[in-house]
């Protein structure tokens, strides 16, 4: 049978949650089997966890599992987080966002002691930027927040979805900037998220404490030390 790297790492990651839990869900296709595998073992195990989805779609897939979900109305702290990225660099820096989930995904891994990362292979780089970033705007005057990007050097394309603009869960617009290389990436993030207009953006530096890589042989990988991924 087919191995699916996303699977492999997803359900690793669903191993690090314990009962009593806080657990932030993350979102993509990735993070779909690591949901799928903690609904298993709510069922088969009697887990007792709370989630915070990162998204609307993973709110919705929780609740079709039968995951019980929690809010920052009621706890400030999150114990781990289980997510996908679309780029990966030897300093754990992360793009995200291809989903369009950056905002929540962040605000959520900013309130994680862990913070799982779960790839396939084709997600590590050397350096970040082959995959344009992701940046949340307001909708007002997002020309002109485009235009500030654009000055940064990021070439801005706005996104759309099949019923035209795409619309975040906060109900923001993305715009995917292709900054080639990045050769610094907290300081673009800094200079991004400075940037009036801008809500957030895909960068992630400093959050991510786990890489767990599933390869197309079945294998697993997991680094912990930043500077070991090759
Ligand atoms: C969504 C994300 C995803 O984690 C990222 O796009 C990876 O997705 P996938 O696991 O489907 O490859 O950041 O906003």
């Amino acid at each position: 049978m087919a191995v699916n790297p996303k699977q492999t790492a997803g359900e690793r990651a669903a191993d690090y949650v314990s009962d009593g839990m806080i657990v932030g869900l993350g979102t993509g296709s990735t993070a779909y089997f690591a949901i799928v595998r903690l609904a298993e073992r709510i069922r088969d195990e009697g887990l007792g966890i709370r989630c915070i989805p990162t998204s609307e779609r993973s709110a919705t897939l929780a609740r079709e599992l039968g995951i019980p979900l929690t809010s920052f109305a009621e706890v400030l702290h999150v114990d781990v987080t289980i997510d996908g990225a679309d780029e990966v660099d030897p300093a754990f820096n992360l793009v995200k966002g291809g989903g369009g989930a950056l905002l929540r995904e962040k605000f959520v891994a900013s309130a994680s002691e862990t913070e799982l990362i779960i790839v396939d292979e084709t997600k590590l780089k050397k350096r970040l930027g082959a995959f344009p970033l992701p940046v949340e705007v307001v909708p007002f005057g997002w020309q002109l927040t485009r235009q500030r990007l654009q000055q940064l050097g990021g070439e801005a394309r706005f996104r759309s979805s099949d019923n035209g603009a795409f619309v975040t869960d906060n109900g923001n617009y993305i715009l995917d900037c292709s900054f080639g290389a990045i050769d610094d990436p907290p300081e673009l993030e800094r200079r991004i998220v400075g940037t009036c207009g801008v809500v957030e953006c895909g960068l992630f530096t400093g959050l991510a404490t786990r890489i767990i890589i599933g390869k197309s042989d079945g294998g697993l990988e997991e680094r912990t030390e930043p500077g070991t991924l090759s």
